[in-house]
């Protein structure tokens, strides 16, 4: 069997037992596709990690840069208190309105709100608005603002604050010095600014799965 089927049987495994769609979660992704939105959506084994961190962090907020059809978005907010708040930001209309009618089917538009627009024009204008600290970051839009991501994150977490970006691995493209496109640069500065700033401290995941070779960075804000 090849390496690629195996590590698909392997998360529809897990998946089926740990991690399982539910009704919800299907319709999300059956809609985004039937709008035409690109599968790349993290898997839902990958959701349940990102629910899973949301409720180790006891978090009550959370950032989300990169909405696409609210896939992500559903599992983190799902992990938030009645009283909770997920911001999501997403550059694309036409995604953000598929996102609001997944999250709405979901029961959780008065938890979650999407805000249209290039991220980096939402941040700026979010710190404006002088928000409690955000407990949980998570990043997944376009690569080659990453560093810019987390540095927002950074301004927009407090002590103890999780930063999570995805896609960091990309089929092994970010060890591959020769590789310079604009997304493996951006994620490349990224883990360097994690690596050298001295208010956090980080690591990577290498995963594999229904979505090929990829991983995870994580950053905690130091107290
Ligand atoms: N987090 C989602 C997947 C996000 S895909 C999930 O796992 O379910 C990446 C998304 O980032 C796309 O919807 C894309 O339109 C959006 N995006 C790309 N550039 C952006 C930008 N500059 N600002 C905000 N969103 C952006
Ligand atoms: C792409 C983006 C993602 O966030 C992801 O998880 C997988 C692929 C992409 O732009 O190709
Ligand atoms: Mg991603």
């Amino acid at each position: 069997m090849s390496e690629p089927q195996l590590w698909n049987d392997v998360d529809d495994y897990f998946t089926r037992h740990l991690s399982s769609d539910d009704d919800v979660l299907a319709a999300a992704l059956r809609d985004s596709e039937a709008a035409g939105l690109p599968p790349i959506s993290v898997t839902a084994t990958q959701g349940k990690l990102l629910h899973l961190l949301a409720q180790v962090q006891g978090a009550r907020r959370i950032l989300e840069i990169g909405t696409l059809g609210g896939y992500s978005t559903i599992w983190l907010a799902r992990a938030l208190p009645a009283d909770g708040r997920l911001i999501t930001l997403e550059y694309s209309p036409r995604h953000a309105e598929v996102a609001e009618r997944n999250i709405a089917r979901a029961g959780l538009d008065s938890v979650v709100e999407v805000r249209v627009g290039p991220a980096l024009e939402s941040l700026p204008k979010l710190a404006d608005e002088d928000p409690p600290p955000f407990d949980l970051v998570f990043i997944d839009a376009d690569k080659a603002n990453n560093p810019h991501y987390v540095e927002w994150a950074l301004r927009l977490t407090g002590a103890g604050g999780l930063i999570v970006l995805d896609n960091v691995v990309r089929g092994g493209r970010i060890a591959d010095l020769s590789d310079t496109g604009p997304d493996v640069l951006g994620t490349r500065a990224a883990v360097e600014l994690i690596a050298r700033h001295p208010r956090l401290s980080g690591t990577a995941v290498q995963t594999v799965g229904s979505k090929g070779y990829d991983g995870f960075a994580l950053a905690r804000v130091r107290d």
